[in-house]
């Protein structure tokens, strides 16, 4: 489905025409990955539309630049700025999917040129619906398969920052999937141990115990996969990150799927082996309802993870 388009983008500053924000050809990132980027959410809540966990995206995409040593023009607080900005002059009454980029832009050629290219930053909105699939998805879980693609070794390209060029093993696994007919493709550290989706996490569930990767594992540090841990600990679940055998898989109890895109998706079979029954457990329900509840107002925001977001606030001339 093609992005649905709104008003304006910010773009190095300033709000533009969404068909305004462009780069040359020659940008050092598009020849070389060089890019660090965030997926955020906007809900409506009743109080208003506010973006989950802002400030931590806004953490890890600094991370992410520093792990790349690429500058940032721009400082924490003028993106999350940013971040409100392109919501309130969008009008995302409905809530909204972010997303933050920044990347080493038009300058000189070269793998590490002598200078730096300028880093230029950029913030778009829009609305986006369930990412794996469908409501229905979302119902009965996603039929996934394990990649003949391994997720990146240790000491080769940094697993834990969120970068363009780190997603060229992501295409790889979910393509290959795809093309196989399964919704998602779940990647295997180098040492042949669980890792994670395409662009989520992995979370099983065996004799009600909660069991996720540890970050060694090749892994992105997932915001949802740290707000499940917390919920998860909160009701009295049982938390443990470590090495989990690939056919855990095949014979746990519950699996499902975290991340800013597919919230908490169920996984119904892994290479057309059913997850336990084949309908979504106890485990992965409460945890869903926990979850959602943050933004219906069901599951107290102890955290202050919803940053309101003010849409009478005064539109920033737009400029071209
Ligand atoms: C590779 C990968 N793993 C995990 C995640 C989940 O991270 P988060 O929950 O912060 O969206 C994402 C999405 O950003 C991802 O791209």
């Amino acid at each position: 489905m093609p992005i649905p388009a709104t008003p304006f983008i910010w773009f190095n500053g300033k709000l533009v025409p969404w068909e305004k924000a462009t780069v040359h050809v020659l940008s050092h990132a598009l020849h070389y990955g060089s890019s660090v980027f965030e997926g955020v959410r906007a809900y409506q809540t009743p109080t208003g539309v506010a973006i989950f966990r802002l400030k931590d995206h806004t953490r890890r995409l600094f991370d992410s630049a520093k792990i790349y040593r690429i500058q940032m023009p721009f400082g924490p607080d003028a993106v999350n700025d940013a971040c409100h900005q392109v919501i309130a002059a969008n009008e995302l009454k409905r809530g909204a999917y972010l997303r933050p980029v920044a990347f080493r832009g038009y300058g000189e050629i070269g793998v590490s040129p002598k200078n730096d290219p300028p880093t230029e930053v950029a913030v778009a909105a829009w609305e986006w619906g369930r990412y794996l699939g469908s409501h229905e998805g979302e119902a009965v879980g996603v039929d996934v398969c394990i990649s003949s693609w391994n997720r990146v070794a240790p000491n080769t390209l940094p697993a834990l920052a969120k970068a363009g060029g780190n997603y060229l093993s992501s295409q790889l696994i979910a393509s290959e999937a795809r093309r196989l007919g399964f919704a998602e493709g779940i990647g295997l550290a180098p040492d042949g141990t669980l890792s994670e989706g395409s662009g989520e996490n992995l979370f099983l569930v065996k004799d009600g115990i909660l069991l996720t990767p540890a970050l060694a594992h090749s892994v992105l540090g997932g915001l949802t996969r740290d707000t499940v841990i917390r919920l998860a600990r909160e009701r009295g679940i049982e938390v443990r990150e470590s090495a989990l055998p690939r056919e855990l898989l095949y014979i746990c109890d519950e699996a499902f799927f975290t991340g800013t895109a597919v919230e908490i998706t169920a996984i119904r079979s892994v290479d057309r082996l059913t997850v336990g029954d084949g309908k979504i457990g106890p485990v992965t329900s409460a945890l869903q309802s926990a979850f959602y509840g943050l933004f219906s107002g069901k599951t107290p925001d102890k955290w202050g993870w919803l940053d309101h977001v003010d849409m009478s606030a005064p539109k920033v001339a737009a400029s071209g």
